[in-house]
């Protein structure tokens, strides 16, 4: 499949471009509005980037596997990241993880057949306070996660609702 930026997608990458006193650190927003138009930048789209860019395809690639937030190959409609990090795996965080695997019938790393879902164990996604937690698709954060929840979350997203879950303060936010 051959790629390209839309026009739009261009425009915004010009105003990205523009911020900056050189090109380079404009790899980060720019692999991001490839994610947002393509739904992942697997090698070909890294490729775009670089020549969009005039960027060496090595350096965009070194970016886009820096960074579990870059997905480097098609995904599901929604991306599960299951955090198995110290405070989500003292709180369950590996019963969460196996609990979605049986419940979507495949291991971490993998896509159902549908193509609803991707599930991935990632690491500290800063929610400690939370745990254990899970990302929905680089967005919605699910805290204080229970197996009840998960599944709550898998039949609602199922259906393609994104329920709304409770906004949690930081807690130094309210302090007088
Ligand atoms: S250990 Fe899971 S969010 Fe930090």
């Amino acid at each position: 499949m051959a790629y390209e930026f839309t026009k739009e997608d261009l425009e915004e990458i010009e105003k990205i471009k523009a911020k900056f006193p050189e090109v380079m650190p404009a790899t980060l927003p720019v692999l991001w509005v490839a994610q947002n138009r393509f739904g992942h930048v697997n090698p070909d789209v890294q490729r775009l980037v670089a020549e969009t860019l005039d960027l060496p395809e090595a350096h965009v690639h070194g970016v886009a596997e820096f960074y579990t937030q870059y997905y480097k190959e098609e995904k599901g409609k929604f991306v599960l990241d299951v955090c198995t990090c110290l405070s989500c795996q003292l709180c369950g965080g590996y019963d969460i993880l196996e609990h979605l695997e049986d419940k979507l019938g495949i291991k971490k790393g993998e896509t159902t057949d549908d193509g609803m879902f991707s599930l991935n164990e990632v690491e500290c996604l800063g929610a400690c306070g939370y745990a254990p937690m899970l990302q929905i698709t680089n967005d919605t954060y699910v805290n204080h996660l229970t197996k009840e929840k998960a599944d709550q979350l898998v039949d609602s997203l199922r259906k393609g609702e994104v329920p709304e879950y409770e906004q949690i303060d930081m807690p130094l936010r309210n302090a007088k």
